[in-house]
């Protein structure tokens, strides 16, 4: 293949921001560009080529990707390398949104691409590195789904797998619908052989995604079938299975009854709420209210009890009155997380809750903030307590980065569990195996214990 020969003898590194869809497409290039004879490297100074796989879910992330890239300028190649100057790419949220006005604000940068043209990375890259040129190619829709690629896995023992692409919720505060386009489900045959494939390669862990899993299958079979790809997961004998994100206004009785009859469905979910208020989830386009929501959680405890819920809340959405606030406090409170993912507002230009007046004090909406931060820290200490004492299956990942001499893992609950290496084995023997751990402390981020033999 003639687009192979310009990576020879070059290594490359991918910045990674933004959500699973976008690790995952971070695979997807690496194992592409790995096929093609480019080594990996951990750091920017050691690399060639270096991608930023973008998110533009919220302005601070935006704003840190112009940083790192105009910064880049002043690293300089490597004496080994190659080529004669740095190739740089920036792909994913920002790319699709911005194309050709990137190379504008960012001269330096070589190559734009957007979120439904992974395949072409290496053909502009190429190019790129033939005639120093910029390269752009940004496509209004998929005409593939990126599972098509090779794929360089970041564990061996786990796999990302998405079942769907792109999004029609329109959550009105919301660019991703825009960013990744209308969803698209992909064939059960397809994922199915991808999952048993993973599960031959001795994966433990498969996590299906999706912006929406529960609406997986409506435009194929014209109604979801989200619950039977579980059952088909559940059937390729896969350690453990996981899936995000879930919309409350689609999660079905058939699922919640998954998680309590399927052997590899773990017991934890995430089930955004995003507000407790009625009014701002109607403003923000959720399509159900706080009692619903309540409903679904009322259901899935009775389903599983143990089940570990996390969520997504908004604070300081355009209109939220101190009323507003509180119901969401109240329905964080009611709920009992284990884990709750807050996020202040962030106005994303083009979507439409860009154009509803916001006169709420920063102020303001940074005190709801901390109060809110406040109960989601005493309650997942709470809830960790119930895991004192018990014995929990610790999915391996390695050496914790803090502490060389323990492992960490993560327990079917999700939570991060972090154990002493025991005498005779070592972190890397160890990753990718269920270990038991006692569990001696439940602290608010994880629980540690010992490896029981
Ligand atoms: N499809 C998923 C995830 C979407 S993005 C879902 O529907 O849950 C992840 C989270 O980012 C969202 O759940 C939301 O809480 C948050 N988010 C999205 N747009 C935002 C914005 N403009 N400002 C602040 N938070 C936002
Ligand atoms: Fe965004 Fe809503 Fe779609 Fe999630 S469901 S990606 S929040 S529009
Ligand atoms: Fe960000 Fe794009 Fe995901 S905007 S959250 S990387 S879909």
């Amino acid at each position: 293949m003639t687009t192979s020969t310009p990576f020879f003898g070059t290594t490359f590194h991918v910045v990674t921001f933004g959500c699973q869809m976008n690790k995952h497409d971070s695979e997807r290039i690496s194992g592409m560009l790995e096929g093609l004879g480019s080594l990996p490297v951990n750091s920017i100074p050691e690399a060639d080529i270096v991608i930023y796989m973008t998110c533009c879910v919220r302005e601070a992330a935006d704003v840190r990707l112009y940083g790192q890239v105009a910064s880049l300028k002043n690293v300089p190649l490597r004496k080994e390398s190659p080529l004669t100057k740095r190739i740089v790419a920036v792909g994913g949220c920002i790319g699709q949104r911005d194309g050709e006005k990137l190379i504008q604000k960012l001269p330096h940068l070589d190559v734009v691409f957007g979120t439904h043209n992974l395949v072409s990375l290496p053909s502009l890259l190429g190019e790129a590195i033939a005639d120093c040129g910029h390269h752009v190619e940004v496509l209004d829709s998929a005409n593939s789904f990126p599972t098509e690629l090779p794929t360089s896995r970041e564990h061996a023992w786990a796999a990302w797998l998405p079942i769907t692409i792109g999004c029609n919720n329109f959550c009105t505060y919301c660019i991703v619908p825009y960013v990744r386009g209308r969803e698209k489900s992909r064939a059960m045959d397809d994922i199915v052989s991808e999952a048993r494939s993973y599960v031959a390669a001795g994966v433990k862990e498969i996590t299906l995604l999706g912006q929406n899993v529960n609406s997986y299958g409506r435009d194929l079979y014209g109604e979801p079938r989200f619950a039977d790809v579980l059952d088909a997961i559940d059937a390729t004998g896969i350690e453990r299975l996981r899936f995000a994100t879930s919309h409350p206004k689609d999660l079905t009785d058939e699922v919640i009854g998954k998680f309590a009859t399927l052997r590899s469905l773990m017991p934890a979910l995430h089930l955004p709420a995003q507000s407790g208020s009625d009014k701002i989830l109607e403003a923000m386009n959720r399509r159900y209210t706080s009692a619903h929501y309540l409903e679904l959680v009322r259901k899935l405890r009775k389903a599983v009890p143990d089940i570990a819920l996390s969520t997504d809340i908004i604070v300081g959405f355009p209109g939220e009155t101190e009323d507003d606030f509180q119901q969401t406090y109240d329905l964080v409170k009611q709920v009992g997380y284990h884990q709750v993912f807050t996020f202040i507002y962030s106005k994303r230009e083009g979507t439409p809750a860009a154009s509803i007046p916001d006169d709420t004090p920063r102020e303001v909406i940074q005190d709801r903030f901390d109060r809110l931060v406040d109960l989601v820290q005493h309650q997942a200490f709470e809830r960790n307590q119930a895991d004192a004492g018990r014995t929990v299956p610790v999915l391996v990942e390695g050496a914790s980065r803090r502490d060389a001499r323990l492992l960490v893992g993560k327990s079917p609950k999700n939570q991060t569990v972090h154990a002493p290496i025991p005498q005779g084995t070592s972190a890397e023997s160890l990753a990718g195996s269920i270990q038991n751990v006692r569990v001696d402390q439940a602290k608010t981020w994880y629980l540690s214990g010992q490896v029981v033999r």
